[in-house]
């Protein structure tokens, strides 16, 4: 039967005691008999609920009950009572398992028959996809990836790359300037790099030729946004130096990297540029792998050609012998070797790729747009 608490008749030493073990054997016997939560509720609400709980029923029936004279004595065994009851109710041999052993709860059983949550996974994106396609057709021809910072010095964006101080040239790439740094001289002034062209320094710094390398990398230029413009962009970059590599070298290797990217069909064509870190210098420009090079889609104009055919993808050239000065006492004397370097926009390929018109489109975050690369 079960354990009720009843009115105390003899106060006695003798009798308290008693009463206090019979309550305490009840207490075990029912603290063992639990087996799981909900067990566990009735047992903790029977014995310790404010309302009518056998603490509270103690409280009235022994203690409030007493008289005056062996109120204390009462008082004594009903604190020990109750500090001995929260106990096992607090410690239920039952928590112990539980916590000890994890006891799955009906409420966390697990249906495994129920279809998986389905956690949707990220794409790659279009600009790094194109941007590691790129990386890996010059991996394959032996070529090393190299990487460098994001905000660089004014000597190794410009002045390195043989982009005298207030040279003219230094307008074509409009840049952000890090502010507040008037006090410093000015090749140490930190800016936003505009291309990956200063790590080809900075590569040639620590490591000695032969060097085949390409650079992929954020840029950041101080042009307002459009269709075809945005401040933060994508290069790849790339560097080989060697002894005897001649412009035959650099129409070799582009023309063999452009077939891989675009199609073995693709027709590849230089014309004279000017950057101050090659001398010659050229754009490259790949028959259109959009018409075919006809600048003509059935009867419409080919848009991403302007209907001429070609689409241009890059500046190259041969290593400006100025440039290899910079980085003479690393093995780059100008009169023993020679090299050549490109330059291209990531973003700009991914555009001409996958059809997209606008360059905002990548950087918006917007999962329509994005999860078309799923
Ligand atoms: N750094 C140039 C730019 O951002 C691109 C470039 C041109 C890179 C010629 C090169 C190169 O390495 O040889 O406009």
């Amino acid at each position: 039967m079960a354990y009720t608490v009843s009115k105390l008749t003899d106060y006695s030493a003798a009798a308290l005691e008693r009463a206090s073990a019979e309550l305490l054997s009840a207490l075990e016997q029912e603290s063992v008999a639990v087996k799981s939560e909900a067990d566990w509720k009735i047992f903790r609400d029977r014995w310790v609920a404010r309302k009518n709980g056998v603490l509270t029923q103690l409280n009235d029936l022994w203690l409030k009950a007493a008289p005056k004279d062996a109120k204390r004595e009462v008082g004594q065994r009903v604190n020990e009572i109750k500090t001995r009851v929260e106990d096992v109710v607090e410690k239920s041999e039952y928590l112990q398992l539980e916590i000890a052993t994890g006891t799955p709860q009906a409420s966390d059983i697990v249906d495994i028959t129920l279809p998986g949550a389905r956690r949707s996974i990220g794409a790659e994106h279009p600009v790094i996809r194109t941007t590691n396609e790129i990386v890996s057709v010059f991996q394959k021809l032996g070529y090393s990836v190299a990487e460098g910072p994001v905000i660089e010095t004014d000597y190794y964006n410009f002045e390195a790359l043989n982009f005298p101080p207030n040279h003219p040239a230094r307008d074509t790439q409009d840049t952000l300037f890090i502010a507040g740094q008037a006090a410093k001289a000015g090749r140490e002034r930190l800016l936003l790099r505009t291309h990956t062209s200063p790590v080809q320094i900075r590569t040639m710094e620590t490591m000695r030729p032969p060097l085949r390398i390409v650079i992929p990398g954020t840029v950041h230029r101080n042009d307002p946004p459009d269709a075809s413009h945005s401040p933060m962009f994508h290069q790849v970059e790339g560097l080989a130096v060697d002894t005897n590599i001649t412009f035959g070298d650099l129409k070799g290797t582009l023309d063999h990297a452009m077939k891989a990217l675009f199609g073995s069909s693709v027709k590849t064509h230089f014309r004279p540029s000017f950057f101050p870190f090659t001398e010659p210098s050229a754009e490259m420009f790949v028959s259109c792998f959009i018409c075919g090079g006809s600048g003509k889609r059935g009867a419409e104009p080919c848009r991403p050609c302007k209907q001429t055919g070609w689409i241009e993808i890059l500046g190259c050239g041969m290593v400006d012998p100025n440039v290899f000065e910079f980085v003479k006492d690393n093995g780059y004397d100008p009169k023993k070797v020679s090299g050549f370097a490109f330059g291209m926009g990531a973003d700009r390929i991914a555009l001409l790729k996958y059809g997209v018109d606008d360059i905002q489109l990548f950087f918006q975050g917007d999962v329509r747009f994005l999860r078309q690369w799923a």
